[in-house]
This record gives structure tokens, C-alpha cells and sequence, in this order.
């Protein structure tokens, strides 16, 4: 069987909450549409929940996906995305985010410390500023202005799994080892405008100042109203030097469908590099809502919201 499918219904609560939604999903999308929906990277259902409740109330794409990606940024225990995320070698956690909407608007932070909530930062960067990207220092000095607060983000179970990994000091990026990896979200809202959004504290024990592909605009989201969004997580440094966000929407706009367009960007990596060390996953949705995803290794699933009910999907993938 080339996909296995496996899909756990969420709680009483979302089950209800899809009776409770529907009348007004109802009246904002005609009743064969295949959107609103979300679709996250990984098991990400509480992400995806979230995101769900934001489009009752707004409708929009851009503020799902935002409120999606606030959840693991908040979770001490997802140890790869903001608070409690693994620190650099150095013992600093440093996060990266962006976000996008369908308006080909953009915005993104790199390497911001203190700062529970990136993606917030990424989207008032898109909104207020005449920039894409804020870095480091930067970024923190108007996130504060913006009047986000201060935190120390490093939690004591990530300081005592980076204190266990500098006893052997070894930089060596491992497949699938956590629980889950980099989340990005993308959403279509009530009108089927595409959003997308990414957040990650990146690869944990980075080198100091490392940055990877989860800020960079075509590499980890690429959304464009006219064909659809994608989006991805991983190992960046493969992401960035292939562009696979906005190659997928690339090969979408010349006829692919997100499944063609997800498995021919992971082979773009499988033909120039070595791959057999490191995980990417991609996941792609037209603007009619279809979707697909593709890895190079097993293990990448990822989460789908449609009529108020969450499913987590195995992905195919390539090393077989
Ligand atoms: N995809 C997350 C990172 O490489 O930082």
C-alpha cells in the first residue's frame, strides 16, 4: 500500500465544536466548497483547533494561521518550537518565524531571543514596517516596542538536555527524533483566500547565529492567491538551497497538483544531495482545497482540519 492513512479524531470538544460552527461556516462558503480548512506540519491537533476557532471568528486565512502557530510557541513541552524549545550550543534559544498572506504580503523574524510569540512579531513586522525581515537584536528591540514582553524561554528540561548533550558536544542532526519538528501552518479562510506561517526554535545545539529555512519567505511558506500555498519542515539548510516552498507553488501554478508538486521538490533534493541523513517534509493545498504532502524518510505526518474535524495523516514519502 503506497499511503497509509491514520486518523484519530479529536476530542468531544472539536466534534462539538464543528455542530456549533457550521451555521456560520455555512453561510460564508457555498456548501460544496472545499475550504475553510487548515492543514499543519506534523501532529499538531491543538495547533490546528486553534486555527480553527480563529476562522469562527474572523473567517480569515492569515489570522488561522497565526493563531495555529501561537500554540506550540506557547507549549513547554514541545522542545522545537518557542518556549521550551532546545537551545543553540551556546545554551541561547533563538527563534525564527514567518508569516504570509494572500495579498503577497510578508513579514519574518530571525534569530529573536525572549520572545514567546514570533510568529506575532513576523505578522506586526508584515504589518507595520515597511520590511520583510527584522534580525536578532533588531527584531527584539521592536517586538519590545511593540509591547511584547521580555521571557526567558529556556525551560529547565531544555537546559538539562542541552547541559546532557554538551557532555558529548556532537552537532549531528538526527531524523524524526523529536516529538515533532518545525510547525507550519496554512489555512484557506471563508472567501478561500491561502495563508501560511512557520515557527520553529530550529535545529536544537545550532551553532550560535545559525539560522535555517523557517523565516525565509519561499523557502519554508510560500503562499500566492492565484495557485495555492506550501509550506515545509526539517532539516533548513536543504529547504533553503532548493526554495521548496515557492517551487511547489511553482510547479502547482504549471498544472501540478500538491501531491505531484510535494514529492518533485523532495526529489529535487534526493538528485543533488545526500539524503540519507536528514528529514524534510512538505505539504501543499490549492486554492480548491486539495492537498498533498511528501518526505524524503518515514515519519512525517501532519494534521488536517476540514468541517471542524481534525485527522492526522501519515505522509508518503521517498526512502523506501
Ligand atoms: N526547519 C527548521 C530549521 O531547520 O531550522
Amino acid at each position: 500500500m503506497k499511503r497509509r492513512n491514520f486518523i484519530k479524531q479529536t476530542s468531544a470538544f472539536t466534534g462539538l465544536a464543528a455542530l456549533v460552527q457550521q451555521p456560520l461556516l455555512a453561510q460564508q462558503s457555498s456548501p460544496t466548497a472545499n475550504f475553510p480548512v487548515v492543514i499543519s506540519t506534523w501532529k499538531n491537533e491543538k495547533a490546528n483547533e486553534a486555527a480553527w476557532a480563529s476562522l469562527q471568528k474572523t473567517g480569515r486565512a492569515l489570522d488561522a494561521v497565526e493563531a495555529g502557530a501561537r500554540v506550540p510557541e506557547a507549549d513547554p513541552n514541545d522542545t522545537s518550537v518557542g518556549y521550551g524549545g532546545f537551545p543553540d550550543r551556546d545554551g541561547h534559544v533563538t527563534l525564527d518565524a514567518c508569516i504570509m498572506d494572500e495579498k503577497g504580503n510578508a513579514g519574518s523574524v530571525t534569530f529573536l531571543e525572549h520572545i514567546m510569540h514570533p510568529i506575532s512579531v513576523a505578522r506586526a513586522v508584515m504589518e507595520k514596517t515597511p520590511h520583510v525581515m527584522l534580525s536578532g537584536e533588531g527584531a527584539l528591540e521592536f517586538a519590545l516596542a511593540q509591547g511584547f514582553k521580555k521571557e526567558n524561554l529556556l525551560t529547565e528540561t531544555a537546559k538539562k538536555a542541552w547541559l546532557e548533550w554538551k557532555k558529548e558536544s556532537k552537532y549531528e542532526p538526527k531524523i524524526n527524533i523529536e516529538r515533532h519538528d518545525t510547525i507550519g501552518v496554512l489555512a484557506l479562510g471563508t472567501k478561500g483566500e491561502v495563508s501560511g506561517a512557520c515557527t520553529t526554535s530550529g535545529l536544537a545545539f545550532k551553532m550560535h547565529g545559525r539560522v535555517g529555512d523557517s523565516p525565509v519567505i519561499g523557502a519554508a511558506v510560500f503562499c500566492d492567491d492565484e495557485v495555492g500555498g506550501a509550506c515545509a519542515t526539517g532539516l533548513g539548510e536543504f529547504v533553503l538551497k532548493t526554495l521548496g516552498s515557492f517551487l511547489i507553488v511553482e510547479l502547482m501554478r504549471n498544472g501540478r497538483t500538491p501531491q505531484q508538486a510535494c514529492e518533485e521538490a523532495i526529489m529535487r533534493i534526493v538528485k543533488r544531495y545526500d539524503y540519507k541523513t536528514f528529514q524534510i517534509g512538505y505539504l501543499a493545498i490549492n486554492k480548491k482545497g486539495d492537498h498533498g504532502a511528501y518526505a524524503i524518510q518515514k515519519g512525517f505526518n501532519y494534521t488536517l482540519t476540514k468541517e471542524g474535524v481534525t485527522k492526522v495523516i501519515e505522509s508518503d514519502y521517498y526512502m523506501k
